[in-house]
This record gives structure tokens, sequence and C-alpha cells, in this order.
């Protein structure tokens, strides 16, 4: 199996999707912190969150009034999208290639939330970041886990609990290819290994993604920690990257 069937798996397993719902309330972290965005650069309504896996930004989004559109690859993600956020639309499409599925529209806001760079390889990654740029008419945030803290924290096997399923992540990182390689188990209660996924992602250190951006059309306006306005620190987990047409 290819990596891009392995990651099409991933994203429509049940595994996957109990990961994504059960970071569900921090997606009203990030509207907090587009709304503030919004006020800040006197931004519009519209906003494409792409990839809006199971909506949990959307769901918050459309509740602070904003008129939202939401892009996933995932038809099972689009339908927990679809069950738990009504006033927003969701469309299946894929973000390397936007313009095929909003045609003409441009939106005031473009998220690509929680490190959706890095599934395939380098060349889709930069088309990813020309689709966004051809769909933006305000501002773009793109936020990723930052390479040069994870070379240093990744610990080689982290545990954690995912509603029903105990998870056991055994990672480890590639320097050649800056990705890492992941198997990740999942427990029932009993301890007994119910299922298993295998992938790799590719991570970034700032430069490069402000390389790709400034060569898909943007101008970095910030670069953000998280969902804070704390400027961005080497020792940071997560970059946040403020981005405008150039
Ligand atoms: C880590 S989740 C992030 C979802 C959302 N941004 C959030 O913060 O909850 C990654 C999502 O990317 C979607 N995805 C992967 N490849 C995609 C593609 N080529 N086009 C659109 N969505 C894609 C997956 O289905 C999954 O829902």
């Amino acid at each position: 199996m290819s990596n891009n069937e392995i990651i099409f798996k991933i994203f429509e397993s049940d595994f996957y999707i109990s990961e994504m719902v059960k970071i569900w309330d921090e997606g009203n972290k990030w509207a907090n912190w587009i709304k503030q965005l919004s006020q800040r650069y006197n931004l519009g309504k519209t906003v494409l969150d792409v990839p809006c896996g199971v909506g949990r930004v959307s769901y918050f989004l459309v509740n602070e009034g904003f008129n939202v559109t939401g892009i996933d690859i995932s038809e099972r993600m689009l339908e927990i999208a679809k069950k738990n956020v009504t006033g927003a639309k969701f469309v299946k499409g894929d973000m390397r290639r936007l313009s095929d599925t909003v045609k003409d529209e441009k939106y005031d806001i473009v998220l690509n939330l929680f490190n959706s760079l890095g599934y395939y390889n380098d060349e889709d990654d930069m088309d990813i970041l020309f689709s966004i740029r051809t769909v933006t008419k305000g501002m773009a945030i793109v936020n990723l886990d930052s390479r040069d803290y994870l070379i240093y924290n990744l610990p080689d096997v982290r545990y954690s609990y995912v509603p029903p399923y105990m998870v056991v992540d055994i990672s480890r990182f590639e320097p050649t290819t800056s990705r890492v390689e992941v198997v990740r188990k999942y427990l029932d209660k009993k301890g007994n290994e119910v299922g298993s996924l295998e992938y790799s992602q590719r991570y970034y250190s700032l430069h490069e993604v402000v390389k790709m951006a400034k060569r898909a059309g943007f101008r970095v306006e910030d670069i953000l920690s998280g969902y804070s306005w704390k400027p961005y620190e080497i020792g940071d987990p997560q970059m946040t990257l403020v981005l405008s047409p150039s």
C-alpha cells in the first residue's frame, strides 16, 4: 500500500476519529483567537476551514457569527462535522486542489490548523500552500508542530487515553527525511491490542515553512506560538503563521 493510501485509511478509521473528537473543546480556543485575529486585521466573516476534520473549530466559529465552509477529504470526518455543526457548509475536497472544489470563491480567513502539512511529500505541501493562496483574500493561518521542538521532546514511547482506547505510540525521528515514523497501537480496557496504524509525517522548521509560504505568494505578517499572541520562539511546540497575499 502506498503512503497516500495508508494516510487515507487512517483518516477514515474509528481510532483516528476518536482522537479528533477528544480534542473538540480546544476548537473554542481557536475560535476565540480567530475572532481576535479578525478584529486585529479588520477581516470579514467568511472562513474556509481546511482540512476541517470533525468540525471542532468550525462549530465554535459558527457560534461566533462567522460564515464557515469546511473542506476535508474524509467522508467519515465530514459526516461527523455535518451531524455536529449546523450552520456551516461542509464539502468533500482535496486541499492540494482547492479551486476544483470552491471554483472562484475567495475567503476572508483560510485556516490550515493542527499540523495539516507533512502527510504527503514536500511537493504536495507546496501544492497545499499554492492552493490555499488561490482561495485567500484576507489572511491564511497555518499552524504546525515545530520540528525544532519535536526533535528534542519526542518520546520514543508515549501512552495516552483516547476513550475507549489506550493508545501507545512508538515513534522514531528519521533525520535524513525529517519525518517521524509512528507505529500506533490501540488497546482495549484489558490491555489487548485491538488495532494499529503505521504512518509517517514530515515536520518542518520555521525557516522552511516561511520559504514555502513566500514561494506560494504570501507575505508573513506574524509568527505566533499556538493560539496565543506570544511571538513564536525556538523552544515553542507549535508555530502559527499569519499570512496575507503578497
Ligand atoms: C489532524 S486533522 C486536522 C483537522 C482540523 N484542522 C482540526 O484542527 O481538527 C487532519 C485532517 O486532514 C484531512 N486531510 C488529509 N489529507 C487531506 C487532503 N488532501 N485534503 C483535505 N483534507 C485532508 C484528514 O481527513 C483529517 O481530517
